[in-house]
């Protein structure tokens, strides 16, 4: 049985374990958290008191937001949590002009499925950012 919520006041860094899998420097707990509770929107999965899935918004809260991160843990995926994530965060928009996000090929359908159009983007990355966000203390801590 999964909930969801979008209440991330009593989150803890210990609660977020298993994300960013392939990652080669992900973020910490700490960061993650600190993303989670900067965000517009989150809407958080959980299986028990398990966090196995997330999404988050940033927005200016008037028109415009974009979805960075969605993530399943590996042993949830492939049972409906994701597509309740995206549906349940672009709820949370739907007096937006624009929600955007980035993903791969592949994943188009995933998104075309919740409406969403597939479009051209760009993209600038600074990967040693992540590695000197505040609270980074080396590239495998916050992974299982
Ligand atoms: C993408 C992701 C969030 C989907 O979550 P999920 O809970 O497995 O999704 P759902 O169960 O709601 O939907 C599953 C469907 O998504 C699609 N899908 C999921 N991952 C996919 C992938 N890597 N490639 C292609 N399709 C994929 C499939 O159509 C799948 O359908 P199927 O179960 O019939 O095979 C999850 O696979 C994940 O965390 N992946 C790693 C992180 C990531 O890629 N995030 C997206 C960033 S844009």
């Amino acid at each position: 049985m999964i909930s969801y919520s979008t209440d991330v006041s009593a989150l803890a860094e210990d609660d977020l374990g298993g994300f960013f899998v392939g990652w080669p420097a992900p973020p910490s707990r700490a960061q993650h958290l600190a993303v989670l509770r900067g965000s517009y929107r989150v809407v958080i999965a959980r299986s028990d008191s398990t966090v196995v899935g997330f999404v988050n918004m940033i927005s200016d809260g008037v028109l415009t937001a974009f979805i960075p991160w969605l993530e399943v843990l590996p042993e949830f995926q492939g049972q409906g949590v994701g597509t309740e994530l995206v549906r349940r965060i672009l709820a949370e928009a739907e007096q937006m002009y624009s929600v955007d996000l980035i993903c791969d090929e592949e994943l188009k359908p995933f998104y075309e499925r919740l409406g969403m159009t597939a479009w051209t983007g760009m993209m600038l990355r600074n990967r040693d950012a992540i590695r000197s966000l505040p609270g980074r203390a080396s590239a495998g801590e916050g992974r299982p």
